[in-house]
């Protein structure tokens, strides 16, 4: 078992003629066997990171590692890696049996190993018995799994997925990304998912890189990204939140909305200006009195699960809560919440000094 990990960028930048650098110093590893995904806006990178990965363009500066050696110049065709596109890219022209075949053909296996190895993906992605059928007969979900079988008959190490469910409605999303996250647990391949979605990130990997403007901004799982995040780019990015200004009065104590709160965090200079964050779901609703805060609710909307309110502090910032308590627009309330809801923000923190100042807190 080869103990490197399986893809390793180091200081990676991609600068196309003329252009503005795409990605600048790239630095992330990526170990076998587990389901990550790029997340950020449209034009971040994310897709020149996965054509890098899979050899369809050469970096400007930086290694990329597979298995601990550098392929920086190693073409396409001689990785061990498969792409599935947006577009899934499929032939037209071809039946499901020889697109999914098609890359076998090429290697010119043995008829029966192509019948069986073809077999064995349909079987993985639930086609069993579609060999004969046209692409244009199939539905946009059945394309999907013919092209992750096509990428998954050629064994890779590591599949490579383009956006490959935002052609699809949200239903069929939701299925698919149950089917791709249990696929990649059976086939134990490594997955580099790419998605603008933040709730398909959250919901289907083992670890996430936040990007934005060529650079990530921060990785981790789902639960550490989502709970801490390192700065206002994630924390916007990730699900909703609260992104208050405030002050970092001393060690364990915060300043915001006029008041000062207990919180989890130390280690930053005396009256340091911050950001902190907070949830939505993590206010709760009370009496004036017995509020942390008292606000004024400005506006309600009912959203099936939960109301969402927003409301407004003394000091002028904006609170949105997630409730299951009505309210009445226009009253004062009161919020809490537990100290640890607290999340501080450092201006400019990288994620190694982030890393760091939580690590000195256990
Ligand atoms: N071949 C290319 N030549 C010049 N610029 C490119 C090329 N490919 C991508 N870009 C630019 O690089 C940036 C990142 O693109 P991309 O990696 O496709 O982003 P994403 O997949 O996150 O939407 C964009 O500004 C895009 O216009
Ligand atoms: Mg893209």
């Amino acid at each position: 078992m080869n103990e490197q990990p399986i893809i390793r960028f180091e200081k990676v930048t991609k600068q196309y003629q003329g252009d503005a650098a795409v990605l600048r110093d790239v630095s992330f590893t990526i170990e076998r066997g587990r389901f990550y995904t790029l997340l950020g806006p449209s034009g971040c990178g994310k897709t020149t990171i996965l054509r890098l990965i899979a050899g369809f363009t050469e970096p400007t500066s930086g290694n990329i590692y597979f298995n601990g050696r550098v392929i920086n110049h190693i073409p396409a065709n001689k990785r061990q890696v498969n792409t599935v596109f947006q577009d899934y890219a499929l032939f037209p022209h071809l039946n499901v049996f020889e697109n999914i075949a098609f890359g076998l053909r090429i290697k010119k296996l043995k008829r029966a190993d192509i019948e069986a190895k073809v077999k064995e993906a349909l079987r993985f992605v639930n086609l069993t018995g579609y060999e004969s059928r046209e692409i244009k007969e199939m539905s946009g979900g059945q394309r999907q799994r013919v092209a992750i079988a096509r990428a998954i008959v050629n064994e890779p190490e590591i599949i490579l997925l383009d956006e490959p469910l935002s052609a699809l409605d949200l239903k069929l999303r939701t299925e698919m990304q149950y089917e791709l996250r249990e696929l990649q647990q059976r086939l134990g391949i490594t997955f580099i998912f790419v998605t603008h979605d933040q709730e398909e990130a959250l919901a289907m990997s083992d670890e996430i890189f936040v990007l934005s403007e060529g650079i990530i901004q921060q990785s981790g799982t789902p639960t550490d990204i989502y709970d801490e995040p390192i700065n206002r780019f994630v924390a916007d990015f990730i699900g909703e939140s609260n992104i208050v200004a405030g002050k970092m009065t001393q060690d364990f104590l915060v300043e915001f909305g006029g008041r000062t709160f207990e919180c989890v965090d130390r280690g930053l200079h005396p009256n340091e200006p911050i950001e902190i964050v907070i949830r939505p779901e993590d206010l709760e609703i009370t009496a004036v009195q017995q509020g942390k805060l008292q606000v004024q609710v400005e506006t309600q909307l009912f959203r099936g699960v939960h109301y969402e309110i927003l409301c407004s502090d003394e000091t002028g910032n904006k609170w949105l809560v997630h409730s299951t308590k009505k309210v009445v627009v226009g009253e004062a309330i009161g919020l809490t919440f537990e100290t640890e809801a607290i999340h501080v923000m450092r201006f400019g923190e990288s994620e190694e000094d982030f890393d760091r100042r939580l690590e000195a807190y256990s």
